[in-house]
């Protein structure tokens, strides 16, 4: 019989885990400060819940509802054309995805490591410290490989006994250790600029970038278009609430991403330093600080911690779309399809690893492995398999369909609000898909 989640909170937990990770730590709270603060927080929502969760729930419901693989389940609900093809794109973008988010993976266990034996680098010297972990061959190989072996042994386990249980206890142990950051960093003198930064409502900056940035932001922090929610959505049993589940992983998505910006802006600001973003903000800028503050050595392990814990649980859902496609296009054992698919993202990983120092020359368009792996699944995959996605909701698998599997065949209430669901999908949807795709590209 095939696996699946036991409860609703496991399902829960395992969809927030996916969408939280990385993006919410490294960049979301930058873009908040300089795109309005507050004002930019309102639009982000409205933007979350009226166009990027139909299309997430889109997702859901075609795993839910054929209860197969990526690939095979465009092709169960529409036996007619080539749909398959749809699920093809998610696990190749789940891949892409996941071979540099691997490396990031492993530079969060090399600095995890280097916290809880107080060896971080000093004031001064995060920099040279932070290109030595990139470029030095064996060290950032060594740590990307234990972060996906990691990951791997989740996947191993299967659905209930692994991913669920281990995600339960993961999630809130993350929640909870932001929280203690959050109040440690607060309560640094000074630290009011940084909150300021952050939720000063500033109409002013508001622009059409703004906008774009928003909606950017919460596409690949709801973790769509890699056929992950397709997957999980899979192993969802039938009387689980589609809406609710969807909707309570946006509200935790969005509120950890707050959660994080309180844990890192009044602490950048309380040390007189510039707000910036990605990784260049986690690794130099941020253990510059902890070696600064007065109990830093601790709070340095807690963040390092949150971040690994943020980057497992989304490369778990990554992982497991091409692991599930394994074994039921292949007929594979979980082991042999675990083995299978890791070993491929370790080739993959390898290459994004080593394109920070040995391999940095080696150049695909123009852009070192770990760029060219970023920006075609950032770029390209995801809004492609996210466009087609919502395509085949909304005009090939039509509406009693897709309100037959929100309203659980008929016996939920609220038949006007799938119905609103099922035309956000059918026509606003791929027109917000389509202005991320063309601004990506620009
Ligand atoms: N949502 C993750 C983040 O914010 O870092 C990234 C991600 C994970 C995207 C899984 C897509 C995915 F399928």
């Amino acid at each position: 019989m095939r696996d699946n989640f036991k409860s609703s909170f496991g399902v829960l937990v395992a969809m927030a885990g996916s969408a939280i990770g990385l993006g919410n730590l490294w960049r979301f709270p930058y873009l908040m400060g300089t795109n309005g603060g507050a004002a930019f927080i309102i639009i982000y929502l409205v933007l979350v819940f009226l166009l990027c969760l139909p299309i997430m729930m889109s997702e859901f419901v075609v795993g839910r509802r054929s209860q197969v693989n990526a690939v095979r389940a465009f092709k169960v609900l529409h036996p007619k054309g080539r749909w398959g093809l749809v699920g093809v794109l998610g696990v190749l973008a789940s891949v892409a995805l996941i071979a540099f988010y691997c490396v990031v993976g492993g530079w969060t266990i090399d600095y995890l490591v280097h916290s809880v034996s107080f060896s971080l680098p000093e004031q001064g010297a995060s920099e040279g410290f932070f290109a030595a972990a990139v470029s030095s061959p064996w060290r950032t190989l060594a740590y990307t490989w234990v972060f996906l072996l990691l990951t791997a042994l989740v996947l191993l386990a299967g659905i209930k006994d692994g991913i669920e249980r281990y995600t339960k206890i993961m999630m809130p142990l993350l929640f909870l250790t932001i929280i203690v950051i959050a109040v440690r960093s607060v309560t640094l003198p000074g630290a009011g600029a940084g909150l300021e930064f952050l939720f000063r409502p500033d109409f002013s900056k508001v622009t059409a970038d703004t906008f774009l940035n928003a909606l950017g932001q919460a596409f690949f922090s709801l973790s769509i278009g890699c056929a992950t929610i397709l997957t999980y959505g899979s192993y969802v049993k039938k009387h689980e609430k589609i809406v609710k589940l969807s909707s309570l992983t946006a509200v935790s998505d969005t509120f950890f991403a707050i959660l994080a910006g309180i844990a890192i802006m009044p602490a950048v600001f309380a040390f007189g330093i510039s707000p910036s973003e990605g990784p260049g903000l986690l690794f130099v800028v941020l253990p510059d600080i902890f070696d600064q503050m007065a109990g830093g050595g601790v709070i340095s392990i807690l963040f390092f911690f949150v971040l690994f814990i943020a980057a497992i649980t989304s490369s778990i859902s990554l992982l497991e779309v091409s692991v599930t496609f394994l074994i039921e296009e292949c007929r594979l054992r979980r082991r042999t399809a675990v083995l299978l698919s890791s070993g491929v993202c370790l080739v993959l990983c390898t290459l994004c690893a080593l394109s920070g120092g040995v391999l940095s020359d080696i150049r695909i368009l123009g852009r070192t492995f770990f760029d060219f792996f970023d920006m075609i699944s950032a770029n390209f995959l995801m809004p492609l398999c996210g466009l087609l996605v919502v395509v085949f909701v909304g005009w090939k698998m039509k509406r009693p369909a897709f309100v037959d599997e929100l309203s659980n065949g008929g016996t939920l209430p609220n038949r006007r609000l799938y119905d609103v669901i099922f035309y956000m999908v059918r026509y606003v949807a791929p027109i917000v898909i389509a202005v991320i795709m063309i601004f990506g590209w620009l």
